[in-house]
């Protein structure tokens, strides 16, 4: 579907993810012609640019990392639609000037008085962005008009900041209009979870209690925090990822069937199992909390985070988090939920395994299934694409003997279509007024929930444990699992 007649406005224009993702993924849209002809974007920092110096950063930012290949006739006319106006957030006249922009543009460009604001900016300003679009009538459409405002993370930094968040934001933008950003619904492997769930007869019956053991959901990464600190230092890995990616990939595995693919059907789904999902103790045995130490990472020797630039000398920002979780319903009673991240670990890799119980009785003598595994379900998020299962078959030859073997599916294998970047299908969507990839206030508050007793106890106890970057975690992750027999993939 190609988005009607609008612009889109981005605060915080200068900042990593507009190069990176947004803009790139504005002109990928516009070269896949789901963008208006009259499509404006416009830049709100604090720089001396004018309209042509933007368009040239905007330029660069698409050479430099848009997936799809340049043509000139598709940048000249994105060109011609951008728009930079300079200011900081409380600057009123700033904004006034915004107000005359998207005036002009609705004029020359016929963007029709529609525009959404992405707020690509640190958390604390916020509230003051917001407030000064409620201030100079941005926030409020006129007839057939609308307004939209899309939040990136974190969105606050326990419940209680959350809650007073969504109460201004619901304030001044109908929960409609809102589009929190969590870049895993983006994901094409994340919106297969619910096709393979319900599409198919084979899983939904053995989704339980009564054949699962317990899930696993893993998000690995090699990259440091070098050049992140800003960001990073006292948020740490549970609030970056945790709250939102992680505990959503949980949903998306634990749910009930939507009643339809209605945006408020499948969010009702999602809030109705984080409102059963409650984090286990004693924390010191179900949680670990790690900060990496230089080692070495793909042949190179990296550095710790503390000798990172930017992050205080005696940070006790976690960069690994792991937690275990129950999902209190019929379904996953007993079925432990454990969730880990990292930075610098072995390497880049997301995934959720869902692990089967063993057979019952094993009709082999003991020698023989010495290799032989629980089954497993696994989602491969990234890279990689796909879904493995794991199950045992017999070794060729003249014994008995039972072995775990894989069967994938690939996307590269069985599509020839390729998939959108998730930031390219969430605009999109943003355009289109199209709200089910985007998490609503009750899942924000139910995320952080769950994770507040957590935080709240290793607040107390301080420092995390360090383990060398380049392997898979502290040690007392792995103690987590093996407590109860359990263990940690190794992907
Ligand atoms: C972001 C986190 O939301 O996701 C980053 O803030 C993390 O810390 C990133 O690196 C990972 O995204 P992806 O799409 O590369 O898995």
């Amino acid at each position: 579907t190609i988005a009607g007649p609008c612009g889109l406005v981005i605060f915080g224009v200068t900042g990593d993810l507009s190069r990176k993702k947004l803009m790139p993924a504005i002109y990928d849209l516009a070269n896949r012609g789901l963008l208006p002809p009259g499509f404006s974007l416009v830049g709100f920092a604090r720089r001396d640019w004018a309209d042509q110096d933007f368009g040239q950063v905007v330029h660069d930012a698409v050479k430099e990392h848009a997936r799809t290949p340049f043509r000139q006739e598709v940048w000249d006319r994105l060109a011609e639609g951008c728009r930079f106006v300079p200011g900081s957030f409380d600057d009123d006249m700033a904004f006034d000037n915004l107000v005359q922009t998207i005036q002009d543009l609705d004029q020359v460009r016929g963007t029709a008085g529609n525009h959404a604001f992405y707020l690509s900016i640190p958390p604390a300003a916020f509230p003051k962005v917001i407030q000064q679009l409620a201030r100079t009538g941005l926030a409020a459409p006129r007839t057939d008009e609308w307004r939209r405002v899309v939040i990136e993370k974190p969105f606050g930094h326990d419940l209680a900041s959350a809650k007073q968040l969504n109460k201004m934001v619901n304030e001044i933008f109908p929960e409609e209009s809102v589009f929190r950003i969590d870049h895993y619904l983006g994901k094409e492997t994340v919106q297969n979870i619910l096709a393979l769930r319900f599409a198919n007869q084979l899983f939904e019956p053995i989704w339980n209690g009564n054949y699962v053991d317990h899930v696993q959901i893993t998000m690995a990464e090699d990259i440091g925090l070098g050049g992140r600190a800003g960001y990073y230092d006292g948020i740490g890995a549970a609030r970056d990822v945790i709250q939102n990616h992680l505990l959503q990939l949980l949903a998306l595995t634990a749910m009930e069937e939507p009643v339809s693919f209605d945006p408020n059907a499948v969010r009702a789904e999602k809030a109705k199992i984080l409102a059963a999902t409650k984090p286990v103790g004693p924390f010191a045995e179900t949680t670990a909390r790690g900060q990496y130490t230089g080692g070495w990472q793909g042949g190179q020797k990296v550095p710790g985070l503390l000798q990172e630039g930017g992050f205080a000398k005696d940070s006790i920002t976690e960069t690994y988090a792991a937690i275990e979780l129950a999902v209190e319903t019929r379904r996953w009673a007993g079925v432990p939920f454990y969730l880990r991240t990292g930075k610098r670990l072995g390497r880049r890799v997301t995934e959720i395994a869902v692990v089967f119980k063993r057979a019952p009785h094993l009709p082999f003598d003991a020698t023989s299934t010495e290799e032989l595994g629980q089954n497993a379900l696994v989602f491969r998020v990234q890279p990689d694409e796909g879904v493995t299962m794991r199950f045992g078959s017999k070794v060729p030859g003249s014994t008995m003997e039972v072995r775990d073997v894989n069967m994938d599916f690939s996307y590269g294998h069985s599509f020839t279509e390729s998939s959108p970047e998730a930031y390219e299908r969430l605009i999109l969507d943003v355009l289109l007024g199209e709200p089910s990839l985007f998490p609503k206030n009750d899942e924000v508050e139910l995320s952080w929930q769950i994770l507040d007793p957590i935080l709240k106890a290793w607040r107390v106890n301080g420092k995390p444990e360090p383990y060398p970057a380049g392997t898979w975690g502290p040690e007392s992750a792995d103690r987590m699992l093996t407590r109860t027999g359990r263990h940690w993939r190794r992907p």
